[in-house]
């Protein structure tokens, strides 16, 4: 059977609708490590923007600069944009840490600001260094686990904030997490200065409190169509899109009571759904880099967790190209990540990683929908 871009929900998860629905402390006990506190979101794009309007009671919104990366994605900041606050795209290093050297000579220690760390891919990075810069200079510092499925020992150790968006490694309609350890209170000598007390925050009208049932009701349709064996492809998904073509994940402000009901039901399954991610990143890179000298497996085997996608080099550009289509018409479900931000493109130098990354790495779905037959099934098809 032909592999989805994203897991296939069982067919179990949509008797859950018939369950009475957890309190959410018990929804997200596996991502919730500490007695933090914590919001749900659709997604993390959201969670970013209300962790700046939390930021923002203690300073004006003009006065705050966040640090992004500049490996990340333009839609992502969709929200943020309509923020009043400087956003500073960093370069990033090739082992995708933060260039600090470049942070330190460019930083304005009178501003309130806001550091945003990746952790790549699920990668496991250390983060004592950005730790030790954040305190140095008083900035807050939040760690995107966007691509961490579930937490680890070593994340959220330096973080006052932890952002992680299950709805891209589950079967569940949208959903996102944000953890608040208070950190940042002692750091910033404000006591309870970001506690969540206040339940409502101010979107621009075109985010949603409310849950489109007309799109939850689209999805389960298509995933039932995808359980049933049908599939569903983009042709028109290009190697480089104009970033204009991506849009924030979704319109609405919270997790969705589906997702919720879903989740409570996946939990038990979570150790073999990061078992199954694992294996399927080996065999990609098992299949894949066979016989095939022009793709190279770049993946940071010493910090190896539960990969978020499997990723390969090819670092002639025009190969590149060659190759994205070509697996594009065989219907294969091939990536390309991320979205840049248009920005870069005004210091193609200062942002040559980003951008050269960008351009020489091809991604591959990991996610436990798909087995070890179906990756060798669909590689032997590649012929290069
Ligand atoms: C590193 C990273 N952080 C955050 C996000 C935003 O995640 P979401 O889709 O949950 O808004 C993304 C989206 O791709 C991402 O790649």
């Amino acid at each position: 059977m032909a592999i989805t871009y994203s897991s296939l929900p069982k067919l179990k998860y949509f008797f859950s609708i018939f369950d009475t629905i957890k309190e959410n402390k018990e929804i997200i006990k596996p991502w919730l490590k500490n007695q933090y506190d914590f919001e749900l979101f659709s997604c993390s794009a959201i969670s970013l923007y209300f962790i700046i309007k939390k930021i923002s009671n203690t300073t004006e919104e003009e006065n705050i600069s966040i640090w992004i990366p500049d490996f990340f994605c333009n839609s992502s900041l969709e929200a943020i944009r309509d923020l009043n606050i400087e956003i500073i795209f960093y370069p990033i290093n090739n082992n995708l840490t933060p260039n600090l050297e470049w942070c330190e000579i460019n930083l304005k220690p009178e501003k309130t600001n806001i550091f945003l760390f990746v952790h790549y891919f699920g990668y496991i990075f250390n983060l004592q260094s950005v730790s030790e810069f954040c305190s140095k200079y008083k900035i807050w510092l939040i760690e995107d686990a966007a691509h961490v499925l579930l937490p680890t020992p070593e994340i959220g150790v330096y973080g006052d904030f932890i952002m992680y968006s299950p709805h891209k490694h589950l079967p569940i309609y949208d959903g996102a997490i944000l953890i608040v350890t208070n950190r940042g209170n002692d750091k910033f000598k404000k006591s309870s200065a970001l506690t969540i007390t206040n339940k409502r925050i101010q979107l621009k009208s075109k985010y949603s409190e409310k849950v489109s049932k007309f799109l939850v009701f689209n999805w389960i349709i298509k995933r039932v169509i995808q359980l049933l064996g049908f599939r569903i492809y983009f042709p028109n998904y290009e190697f480089w899109p104009d970033h204009k073509k991506y849009n924030i994940s979704f319109n609405h402000i919270r997790m969705s009571k589906i997702s919720k009901l879903f989740l409570h039901r996946i939990a038990p399954e979570l150790t073999n759904i990061s078992k199954t991610r694992i294996k399927n990143c080996i065999s990609w890179s098992e299949h894949l880099i066979k016989n095939k000298t022009e793709i190279k497996n770049v993946m940071l085997v010493d910090s190896f967790r539960v990969p978020y996608l499997a990723f390969f080099e090819i670092s002639n550009i025009e190969l590149m190209n060659k190759v994205f289509y070509k697996l594009k018409k065989m219907n294969f479900p091939i990536t390309s990540w991320p979205d840049l931000p248009p920005e870069l493109m005004k210091d193609e130098n200062l942002h040559s990683v980003a951008i050269g990354l960008r351009k020489t790495r091809l991604y591959f779905h990991v996610h436990h929908s798909i087995s070890g037959k179906d990756i060798s099934k669909i590689t032997s098809k590649i012929n290069l």
